[in-house]
């Protein structure tokens, strides 16, 4: 299954039962698990199970045995979100082109939503029996750091440490790598841990991923200044009534762009000429550098 358009159709499908089935079969406060479904079946784009999936195809493996981690992980990415929204964070009233969690559920359910979607993940990634336990653990162990403190979390502080005043280039490329990029990371480099990828591969997956991270939210930065609504599901023109440190405020949007371009650049470069089956990851990389939403 080569053609992009089909395989982010089909495993998207996949991931959504996924993420419905791991929620609905377990015993949760009848408003929590309203609140945690509701963000999870809002849509958003996937693209951070679509990664774990394609890195698996990359590597020659069925997609299929990465499934928990793609749903632990969006989970994560989910509760993220949720957080992000909050009125002490970005205070955002739209999200996947519905209501924030919390403008339905109150600060209160949205918070503990967050927490229990963070919390699930580990669950299903230690309940996962395709699995090794010795695979497990390090997989838990690597989206611990990922999302943490040292992860997506640390880059959250770092971003809202940034609000009102000038950071340098460097540091707004370390808040982007670690607010954003860590998850991406997780992505393709737990999906190397599950094909047992050598270290050659994993080096380049790396590096993929890295570059495709901070260029995420490179086009999400730019996004929120050129971007269209309707097609987001979600403002606009959230950075500069901030005052957020963003790769357009620091560079210009040409200069933004030219810096998304080099990411991508770089990302791809990384897996050329050695025998990863990257058509479609490589195409990943292309919606990035060109996505409208
Ligand atoms: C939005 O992520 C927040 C960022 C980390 C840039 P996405 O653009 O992946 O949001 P969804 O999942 O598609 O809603
Ligand atoms: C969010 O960055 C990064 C997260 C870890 C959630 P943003 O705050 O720019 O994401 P949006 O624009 O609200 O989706
Ligand atoms: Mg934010
Ligand atoms: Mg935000
Ligand atoms: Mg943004």
């Amino acid at each position: 299954m080569q053609d992009l358009t089909l395989f982010l159709a089909h495993y998207k499908k996949v991931l959504d039962e996924s993420l419905y089935k791991e929620i609905k079969k377990r015993n949760i406060e009848p408003k929590l698990k309203e609140s945690m479904l509701y963000s999870v079946q809002a849509g958003g784009k996937r693209i951070r199970p679509m990664l774990v999936f394609a890195t698996l195809q990359a590597l020659n493996k069925d997609p299929m045995i990465g499934l928990k981690t793609a749903t632990a992980l969006e989970m994560i990415h989910t509760y993220s979100l949720i957080h992000d929204d909050l009125p002490a964070m970005d205070d955002d009233d739209y999200r996947r082109g519905k209501k924030t969690n919390h403008k339905v559920f109150g600060d209160a359910t949205a918070i503990l939503a967050g927490d229990a979607l963070l919390t699930l993940a580990f669950s299903i990634v230690a309940e996962d029996e395709n699995l090794s336990f010795e695979t497990r653990i390090a997989l838990i162990n690597q989206i611990s750091y990922s999302s943490g403190a040292e992860g997506m979390v640390g880059g959250q502080q770092a971003d809202i440490e940034a609000e009102n005043k000038q950071v340098t280039l460097e540091e707004l490329s370390s808040i982007h790598a670690r607010k954003t990029g860590e998850l991406l990371i997780f992505a393709v480099t737990s999906a190397a841990k599950i094909a047992e990828a050598n270290s050659e591969q994993t080096k380049r997956l790396r590096i993929f991923a890295e570059n495709i991270g901070v260029g995420f939210q490179i086009s999400d930065d730019i996004l929120d200044v050129i971007g269209d609504e309707t097609k987001m599901g979600k403002k606009t023109g959230v950075d500069v009534f901030m005052n957020k440190s963003t790769y357009p405020g620091l560079l210009t949007l040409d200069g933004a762009k030219r810096a998304l371009n080099e990411h991508v650049s770089i990302a791809k470069s990384a897996l050329s000429g050695h025998d990863l089956d990257d058509e479609i990851l490589l195409k990943l990389a292309d919606l990035i550098a060109l996505r409208e939403n």
